[in-house]
């Protein structure tokens, strides 16, 4: 029996989800579909409803309703639990469990570039939902946290709530200053620079060994990531991450290794399908 799979978000026809899971089902031969569908604020219970009397095996989530769903699911696994937010469902046994992949998934798309994670220090710039799954993730791998946010208070509740689960975190102010000195891992969580602005500072006096990532992926290198790049960091944009919290939603839906290198080169192609015709 076909199973389906899909993603839901608003705004949704940019999502690169579709072709990476698809491209996954017919590389292993697993009789599936996965689509996207766009779900408006007001008819998110509704389109819940609606999955589950469709028969639909499992979806993923998107914004804005990473957060509003957990209210209308069963059961939520401890990574969807940390991070208050939900990036994937599964329907098992008729119960709605809510995971989150997102923060693995960033920590999987860089463990091959850090040489390990434990004591080294981590530097996220933004404290909101994406963040938030990533800094509980690098916590759990032994990782000294420090969050900057331009809305302090978020970064300092988001220590709180890391220290709460036995993590090493700390807040700062969002400007240059210190942290940059010794810095192992700099992540650019923040949506400054997903339309070609400039980030809000220089990281000028970054440490040069660091690896710097940016979330974005779109853009494929952003003013933020070129600057790292000029200053000697080895740098990386979001699509790992897109990557492999797809790989990780597909291991939670279906058990076993996820198809990466053919998802991985199903979402280049579509990314260089979209710079051909802008
Ligand atoms: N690669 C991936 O798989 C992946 C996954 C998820 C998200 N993302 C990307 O990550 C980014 C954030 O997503 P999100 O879900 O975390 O969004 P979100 O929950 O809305 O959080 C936005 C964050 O950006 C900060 N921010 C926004 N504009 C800013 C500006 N001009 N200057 C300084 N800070 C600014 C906000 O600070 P305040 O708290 O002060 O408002 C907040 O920390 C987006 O670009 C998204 O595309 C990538």
């Amino acid at each position: 029996m076909e199973k389906h799979y899909t993603v839901i978000g608003d705004p949704i026809e940019h999502s690169l989800s579709p072709g990476m899971h698809n491209a996954g089902y017919e590389a292993l031969g697993i009789n599936a579909e996965y689509q996207r569908f766009r779900v408006e604020p007001r008819y998110l219970a509704e389109a819940v409803e609606g999955l589950c009397a469709l028969g639909f095996s499992g979806w993923n989530v998107t914004l804005p309703h990473k957060e509003k769903i957990i209210s209308l699911l069963d059961r939520l696994t401890p990574e969807a639990r940390r991070a208050g937010a939900v990036n994937t469902v599964k329907i098992h046994e008729g119960q709605r469990i809510g995971h989150n992949t997102d923060g693995n998934g960033f920590v999987r798309s860089v463990e091959r570039k850090l040489d390990g994670f434990k004591g080294k220090k981590a530097v996220l710039l933004g404290a909101g939902g994406a963040s938030k799954g990533i800094a509980f993730a690098l916590a759990e791998q032994g990782m000294k946290v420090h969050i900057l946010n331009r809305t302090p208070e978020k970064a300092e509740a988001l220590v709180q709530a890391i220290h709460n689960e036995g993590g090493t975190a700390t807040s700062g102010v969002f400007a240059p200053g210190a942290w940059l000195e010794n810095v192992d891992l700099l992540v650019q969580t923040t949506s400054a620079g997903l339309h070609g602005e400039p980030f809000p500072f220089s990281i000028q006096g970054i440490t040069e060994q660091a690896l710097v990532v940016d979330i974005i992926f779109n853009p494929a290198e952003t003013d933020f990531l070129l600057e790292a790049k000029n200053l000697g960091c080895l740098t990386l944009n979001g699509l790992g991450m897109l990557l492999y919290q797809g790989a990780l939603a597909w291991e939670f839906w279906f058990g076993g290794q996820a198809p990466v290198e053919v998802m991985r080169q199903a979402l280049e192609e579509q990314l260089l399908r979209r710079m051909i015709h802008k």
